[in-house]
């Protein structure tokens, strides 16, 4: 009798044992980008984070698209689904999703300090830190080195040169054959990276940045509409009419082909170009993008993505460890030398294999300091109002359905509508 009860017993704390275990190893799940290597990269982190805590992790895989990805999030989020643990979260979103965040402060160690002071502050709500900076964009002009040698052409220092080289270039290939070469290459669909592009195109202009710091509306002047004015010029010339429906990737596509002689993209283009299958291997060079007018600036938009936990996970303290790792200074290294994505955290830009594998890191670094910041924080959850109204007016410009001077006309009144008179929220 004794003997069974020990069985028995021994049998129950055997159990309770394997119960504890089973309890402990939880499945998270992250959500990344999918643009470029994002997936991948994000992928391989997480697994190794998994395979060290002994937990398991899924990838859930979102569209390429920033605004698609954001209306999907807002509906995982709005319904306060625990479907999701880490998000992947654009520097323009932490006043639209932040609420649905959880404050990182109490698991950060501190660490949050090794990072770019600015990114923090964009990852911080209301004194809570909700969204770990991961890593920086900066719009670029990649350029074919050697087709500008070719065609004894140098890198267009101003929009007005650029239209005239890459005018050059493609009817001097065309002539030569090459009847699928294109002179520039860019993001003209209706989402935020037309945001991004025609805030550079603006602002390179001295037209703004659509909402300033103060909150007053500020797209009703000449330059806007000049810049504006100028891109449409480009569609069916320079830039295949397609472009008014491509992303990222659909402008990458053209370039790393070799049918494109300049492109606007983020770093992540770079790696991509230079993978030893790349049809345009060691021809591909990265310049600023070009100043608006003799008179204008160089202005490239400030893009980058972060990592949030939700505020509706079931398991909140670990998917912040994996958080906390994959925004390391040693999977940025990682994913600086296998994706060029640019990291947050300042002292990698000293390391001797980033610099190396990601020339234009050290040679930009005053593009990316100086890059123009979307009117994201003093619009907060308005922002994607905003954007969805700025690119819609690009849009109409691009695509010739309306004149430069109606559709800005026609923003500023939107605008200043969602805004009423600079209350955004
Ligand atoms: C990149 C940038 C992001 C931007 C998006 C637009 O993902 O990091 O900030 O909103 O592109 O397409």
């Amino acid at each position: 009798m004794m003997q069974r009860r020990l069985i028995l017993a021994l049998a129950a704390a055997g159990f309770s044992l394997i119960a504890t275990a089973a309890a402990q190893a939880a499945t998270l799940k992250i959500s990344c980008g999918a643009v470029g290597q994002e997936l991948e990269l994000c992928k391989s982190a997480a697994e190794a984070w998994a395979k060290k805590a002994g937990h398991t992790v899924e990838v859930v895989s979102t569209p390429n698209d920033a605004s698609e990805r954001l209306a999907l999030y807002q509906q995982v989020l709005g319904s306060q689904s625990d479907k999701i643990d880490v998000f992947q979260v654009d520097v323009v979103w932490p006043g639209i999703l932040g609420s649905h965040f959880l404050d990182l402060k109490p698991y950060t160690k501190g660490v949050e300090k090794t990072h770019f002071p600015s990114m923090v502050a964009n990852g911080s709500v209301q004194g809570k830190l909700v969204a770990m900076p991961w890593f920086i964009d900066a719009g670029l002009l990649y350029y074919r080195k050697d087709l500008l040698e070719k065609h004894g052409l140098k890198v267009p220092l101003t929009w007005e040169q650029l239209t005239d080289t890459a005018q050059k270039i493609q009817s001097a290939e065309r002539a030569a054959g090459n009847d699928k070469m294109w002179g520039y290459v860019w993001q003209g669909r209706a989402y935020e990276g037309l945001t991004c592009n025609a805030l550079e195109w603006v602002s390179s202009y001295g037209g703004g940045t659509i909402v300033d710091a103060a909150g007053k509306v500020s797209v009703k002047n000449p330059a806007t509409a000049k810049a504006l004015a100028m891109a449409a010029s480009w569609v069916g010339t320079i830039s295949p009419t397609a472009v008014l429906n491509y992303a990222e990737e659909e402008s990458r596509g053209v370039f790393q082909a070799g049918n494109a002689v300049f492109m606007r993209n983020w770093p992540y283009a770079w790696s991509l170009a230079q993978r030893d299958d790349s049809p345009i291997k060691n021809k591909v060079g990265v310049a600023v993008l070009p100043k608006g007018g003799d008179a204008g600036s160089n202005a490239a938009a400030l893009g980058g993505q972060q990592l949030a936990v939700s505020k509706y996970s079931k398991n909140a303290a670990l998917a912040a460890d994996l958080v906390m790792y994959m925004t390391s200074a040693e999977v940025q290294k990682e994913r600086a030398l296998k994706g060029s994505f640019n990291p947050t955290v300042s002292t990698l830009y000293q390391d001797k294999d980033v610099v190396a594998a990601n020339p234009f890191m050290s040679q930009l670094a005053g593009t990316f300091a100086s890059a123009v910041p979307r009117p994201a924080t003093v619009t907060a959850s308005r922002y994607n109002q905003v954007s969805n109204e700025f690119w819609n007016a690009a849009h109409e410009v691009l695509s010739r359905s309306a004149k430069p001077e109606e559709a800005v006309a026609k923003l500023d009144q939107r605008l200043n509508q969602i805004g009423r008179g600079g209350r955004w929220n």
